[in-house]
């Protein structure tokens, strides 16, 4: 499907690496205006040149922590003075943060629920107005598929997921009569930056492939999904294509989860 979003402007979260880049990418080739809001300033340079090569409209970065209230206060000023409005966010910025539950710190429940969900809250907060005033806006929560098939030792990323799920319900909800779509995607096993990372700390003979391969195994499509893969349904989900899909949580996780 050729996806046109001429005329839009986006903000995604986390757009320097990973499912973030490849979605920030994907959307500036299919027309949009694109900010990227990460927080390592040389990332987001080397993400801009990246994500401009292929852009047929404007790429903005903006360096940002998108779980500290005044960064993503300030971080939108720059994007409204840089591009002018925004009409999809896709709240993408995150980490996995998991351990046994009697491990986790007050301190620990609070960062991640300040990047995984109060980040979503504030910047659809400052976005919702213009959306309403045009009649047109699409929000996309990047979250994982343990939001909905939580397991143990998943804490606290499962349950911050899981609350993105449901903001993702209620802002639905909220959005509709305004032609305001919410919708979330639901991450199994994607390769992406925090992949390489895990490769790269583990210290290990296998090569980069070998890890990845056998991380697929235990996929019922027998391999892990690409980060263009991932940015295809969010790309959708971002155009006038996906006009009447709002309130879904979508799974891109190769049937991975045992929960639709
Ligand atoms: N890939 C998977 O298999 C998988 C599985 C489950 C869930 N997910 C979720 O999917 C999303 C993307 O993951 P990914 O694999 O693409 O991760 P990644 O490769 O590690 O990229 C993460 C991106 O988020 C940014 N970021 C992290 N903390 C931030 C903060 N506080 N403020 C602003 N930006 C921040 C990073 O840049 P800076 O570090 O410079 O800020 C980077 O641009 C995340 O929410 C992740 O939890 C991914």
């Amino acid at each position: 499907m050729d996806i046109k979003l001429d005329g839009r402007v986006a903000v995604v979260t986390g757009g320097s690496k990973g499912l973030g880049l490849a979605i920030a990418t994907r959307m500036a080739a299919s027309g949009a205006d694109v900010a990227l809001l990460a927080r390592r300033t040389e990332v987001l340079q080397e993400a801009w040149e990246a994500v401009s090569t292929t852009a047929r409209g404007r790429v903005l970065a903006v360096s940002c922590d998108v779980s500290n209230a005044q960064d993503v206060a300030r971080a939108y000023g720059e994007v409204m003075a840089g591009l002018g409005r925004v009409d999809i966010l896709v709240n993408n910025a995150g980490t996995s943060q998991t351990g046994a539950f009697t491990t986790i710190t007050d301190e620990v429940w609070q960062a991640d629920l300040d990047l995984k969900l109060f980040a979503a809250i504030r910047l659809t907060r400052l976005v919702w107005p213009q959306m309403v005033e045009r009649r047109w806006g699409r929000v996309i929560n990047v979250l994982n598929t343990g939001a909905k098939a939580p397991k143990a030792g998943s804490a606290p990323t499962a349950v911050s997921r899981a609350a993105g799920m449901a903001l993702t319900k209620v802002l639905a909800g909220e959005g509709a009569a305004h032609n305001i779509l919410v919708n979330s995607l639901h991450v199994g096993l994607i390769e992406s930056d925090q992949w390489a990372r895990r490769h790269a700390q583990a210290q290990t003979s296998q090569s980069y492939a070998g890890f990845l391969a056998d991380m697929g195994k235990g996929i019922p499509m027998g391999r892990v999904g690409t980060a263009e893969e991932f940015a295809n349904v969010a790309c959708f989900l971002a155009s006038d294509a996906a006009s009447y899909v709002t309130g879904t949580a979508i799974n891109v996780d190769g049937n991975l989860s045992p929960v639709m």
